[in-house]
């Protein structure tokens, strides 16, 4: 039986895992490396690094499963999405590469929307508005700022593409990472000519265009013999991180929503269709499913929110829960839990790094609104989860908005494995959560994609049918429901209330 690799090339860490062809995983590592931030605002790593942590983590999934490299039929590529790997044209790295949560490029957004002939035309073009985050904007940020560097690179690549182009000497890429440059037709998947021309970048910059099951390349002699794996082996084109976590969810048809409350939270909807939103809130990729989208939301701290609360205010229940030998997460949802839905008027605003969805505003900030003296830490604690499961909600609601049908809602990340947290969302979208048997994310997605695209199923729904399947049910309480009913429209004015204190309070600092 053939065993496939999912490698994940994160932020944190580079995670391989290895699953046979019934999609159960044999095992997985994950190696980490450091993140530069050289000035506030800007985010960076070497890509060597990935590279390395590919070829350490691959050789110890292999001697932990036991495995020869003649069991492997084929490799999946999955990473963090949007950053820019500058190459020069011996394929070495120019400079370390900006990544998806650099904040450096809000004048190359401006423009970029001036280029494009204004903010809808470029929704027109791409089918979403110019983002700091996404790559075109770091494109044009190394030509006005590093003009040097720009006039050496002959290829930009997308983190996993760039250890892609290691395994294999190839420059390709696929459609659902490609979408997030900002750079694609979203709608015909190919890069974007007209919008390529209206910048003045020349298409022989990006890499060949695949879908996400297409074998991309075999294993070049060295990356085979850095992996100890075999010459040729097949690399499909797999996904950036958010489409492959999908299909490690099982979201490949209409209807199935994923809410994954990790460090950022993100919704995620698969659609038969090219669906816009006109305002530009969610965006909309092509998926990892052939000829089919999504679109997303993506809020920045959600988790990342409860994380904060522990670190900074929490450090008595640190404390108890190291003793304990407990999880503090555990004793922070027991206080939360003392305090009633609604946490009796107390707001959180968890833009604790600005925010994406659906406020695209880097000077969006965490805030605390409807404070008393009634209040203590365990209604501190449950506005924290409120603020960040009314804020995913806000992606739910834009999505119902275009039409697209939230039929089944799958959590997964840290707001899955609670209990608590699971019903406080049932309560607070208003209607049942579920969670599915796999929760190894974008690796176990690509690993999937590998397996249908080298032919052991017929196609990546397929593979997803057969191995993923919902395992809980958590209905939402009538009462509770109503209440977050009443509740979520005064959320959902404070920012509006906010916005421009929030704009002022960023020229104070
Ligand atoms: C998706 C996004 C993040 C990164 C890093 O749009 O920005 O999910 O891919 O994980």
């Amino acid at each position: 039986m053939a065993v496939f690799l999912g490698i994940d090339i994160g932020t944190s860490g580079t995670k391989t895992l290895a699953m046979n062809e019934d999609g159960a995983i044999l095992a997985s590592a994950t190696m980490e490396y450091p993140l530069y931030s050289p000035k506030p605002g800007w985010s960076e790593q070497n890509p060597a690094d990935w590279w390395t942590a590919s070829v350490r983590s691959v050789k110890k999934v292999m001697r932990a499963a036991q495995l020869k490299a003649a069991d492997v039929g084929g490799i999946g590529l999955s990473g963090q999405m949007h950053g820019s790997v500058f190459l020069d044209k011996s394929g070495s790295v120019i400079r370390p590469a900006l990544l998806w949560n650099d904040q450096r490029t809000a004048a190359e957004c401006t423009e970029i929307e001036k280029l494009a002939g204004g903010r809808k035309k470029l929704i027109k073009m791409v089918a979403n508005p110019a983002l700091t985050g996404f790559t075109a904007p770091k494109i044009l940020w190394l030509r006005n700022n590093e003009k040097k560097n720009f006039n050496r690179t002959v290829q930009v690549l997308l983190p996993k593409d760039y250890v892609r182009y290691r395994l294999t000497g190839e420059f390709a890429t696929e459609v659902s990472d490609a979408s997030g440059t900002l750079l694609l037709d979203v709608v015909k998947r190919r890069w974007s000519k007209p919008l390529l021309g209206k910048l003045d970048l020349d298409a022989s910059l990006f890499p060949r265009l695949h879908e996400s099951e297409d074998v991309t390349g075999g294993l070049s002699p060295i990356a085979a013999k850095a992996m100890g794996l075999k010459v040729g082996t097949p690399v499909v084109g797999g996904g950036g991180d958010q489409a492959a976590s999908a299909i490690g969810n099982g979201i490949v048809r209409k209807g199935v929503v994923s809410a994954t409350m990790g460090t950022s939270g993100v919704v995620f909807a698969h659609s038969d269709e090219v669906q816009v939103d006109p305002e530009g809130r969610l965006h909309t990729f092509c998926h990892a499913v052939r000829g089919k989208w999504h679109v997303m939301g993506c809020v920045l701290s959600a988790g990342g929110s409860l994380q904060w609360f522990r670190n900074e205010l929490c450090q008595a229940e640190v404390a108890a829960a190291k003793k304990q030998k407990v999880d503090p997460y555990e004793l922070i949802t027991q206080q939360a839990a003392k305090a009633p839905a609604g946490s009796e008027g107390l707001f959180f605003l968890p833009y604790l790094t600005g925010e994406r969805t659906p406020h695209a505003d880097p000077n969006a900030r965490g805030s605390w609104v409807g404070l008393s003296l009634r209040h203590g830490k365990g209604h501190m604690a449950r506005s924290v989860m409120e603020g960040a499961t009314y804020a995913m909600r806000d992606s739910l609601e834009i999505a119902k908005g275009m039409n697209i049908p939230v039929k089944e809602i799958r959590l997964s990340g840290g707001g899955a494995r609670s209990q608590y947290w699971r019903q406080m969302q049932a309560d607070i979208y208003g209607q049942p959560v579920v969670t599915i048997n796999a929760e190894e994310g974008p690796a176990y997605g690509v690993a999937l994609l590998a397996a249908a695209g080298t032919g052991a199923y017929k196609d990546v729904v397929e593979a997803c049918n057969a191995n993923i399947s919902v395992v809980t049910k958590t209905a939402s309480k009538a009462a509770v429901k109503k209440k977050y009913n009443a509740a979520y429209p005064v959320y959902q004015q404070l920012y509006a209330s906010l916005k421009d204190d929030f704009a002022n309070i960023q020229t104070l600092v």
